[in-house]
């Protein structure tokens, strides 16, 4: 397959959806396997995909110069786990190559990172997110189901070392988890110049015991072991409406907080999500998705996909809808990229 990497950038978003958000940000989901299986996204239940069924590279670069000619600047590779499918510094290579994509980034568990950072890194990934929701081994172990966490603190050293920096961690909030042991995630991110992010959990898996697990952002501000290290009293650096920072007490970087849950962000929402299957999910929370694989297989041109993606946005959602019933689930958030 011939490769259009659409030079003809524009700048301008022309992707605007019913509601008047324009898609800036795509989030690519490049394969559903994942070396882990975290109690909140993964279900012992779930499949994956063949490998004919997902998009190859060439494939996802062309939907990604699509995107990019429509004003797309960022796109942020998810998995499953990115870092298990073959060769990924090669679709590194390719998406670093497409006009008008300003930042590449990648979410990823680290488990793999210390043998592949340095080389991402020169392909021109930008940053990476780390998964890290607890340092406590025996935790680590449970809550991924058998993982390692020493890998996983390679990893993240090796991240840093490579400077795919600023390393952002990311710690979903569980309680009963990990909410008594909050402060030392706090400490080893500060001595690693790493930034922190505490997520609320969302309920993006059948089965999960969402209710009994979930902690909001309100109540985890409230713990002795962040107030004796974060100023919860200066004022909230805003990012988006359910995002914010808040710095440390003794002055050494910022905690971000981040409340999928307690506080919606659907009305600053920019984004699109590509799944593996090279289908775009519209909205991470509702299970509504528009197919691009078989006009890609078809042998679409850009400008048809562009077309294709036009109809798609506008079947946005105005607001995200989580399905609370155990069971009522389509897909696991490991089949969706975080
Ligand atoms: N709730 C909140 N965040 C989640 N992630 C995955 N599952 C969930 C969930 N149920 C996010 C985490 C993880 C990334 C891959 O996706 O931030 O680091």
């Amino acid at each position: 397959m011939t490769l259009n990497t659409n030079k003809n950038t524009k700048t301008t978003p022309q992707l605007i959806d019913r509601f008047g958000r324009a898609i800036t940000y795509l989030r690519v989901s490049i394969t559903d396997r994942c070396n882990q299986n975290c109690t909140y996204c993964r279900s012992p239940k779930d499949t994956f995909k063949e490998r004919g069924d997902i998009l190859s590279y060439d494939e996802i670069t062309r939907v990604i110069s699509a995107f990019a000619g429509m004003g797309v600047n960022k796109v942020r590779i998810t998995g499953g786990e990115p870092l298990v499918r073959k060769d990924l510094t090669t679709l590194i290579g390719q998406l670093s190559g497409i006009d008008g994509i300003k930042e590449l980034t990648m979410t990823t568990n680290a488990v793999l990172l210390s043998k592949h950072a340095k080389e991402l890194k020169k392909a021109g990934l930008k940053r990476v997110n780390i998964s890290l929701d607890t340092l406590d081994p025996k935790k680590f172990s449970e809550l991924t189901g058998g993982g390692d966490v020493a890998p996983v603190i390679k990893g993240i050293d090796s991240a840093i070392e490579a400077g795919l920096t600023p390393v952002r961690l990311n710690t979903v909030l569980m309680k009963g988890v990990n909410d008594k042991s909050l402060g030392e995630i706090i400490d080893f991110a500060k001595e690693r110049g790493a930034l922190l992010r505490f997520i609320e959990c969302m309920p993006m898996r059948d089965g999960l015991d969402w209710e009994t697990h979930y902690i909001s952002i309100a109540d985890v501000l409230e713990k002795p072991e962040i107030k004796e290290r974060v100023d919860t009293q200066a004022i909230q650096k805003k990012v988006k409406a359910a995002a914010f920072f808040l710095p440390l007490k003794d002055g050494q970087g910022d905690v971000g907080f981040i409340s999928p849950m307690s506080n919606r962000f659907c009305e600053d929402c920019n984004r699109l999500r590509l799944t593996s299957e090279g289908k775009i999910r519209l909205c991470l929370p509702s299970d509504k998705d528009f197919d691009l694989r078989s006009a890609i297989r078809d042998n679409a041109t850009i400008t048809e996909i562009q077309e294709l993606l036009q109809q798609a946005v506008l079947l946005k959602p105005e607001a995200g809808e989580y399905n609370f019933n155990q069971g009522g689930r389509k897909k696991s958030m490991v089949h969706i990229g975080g």
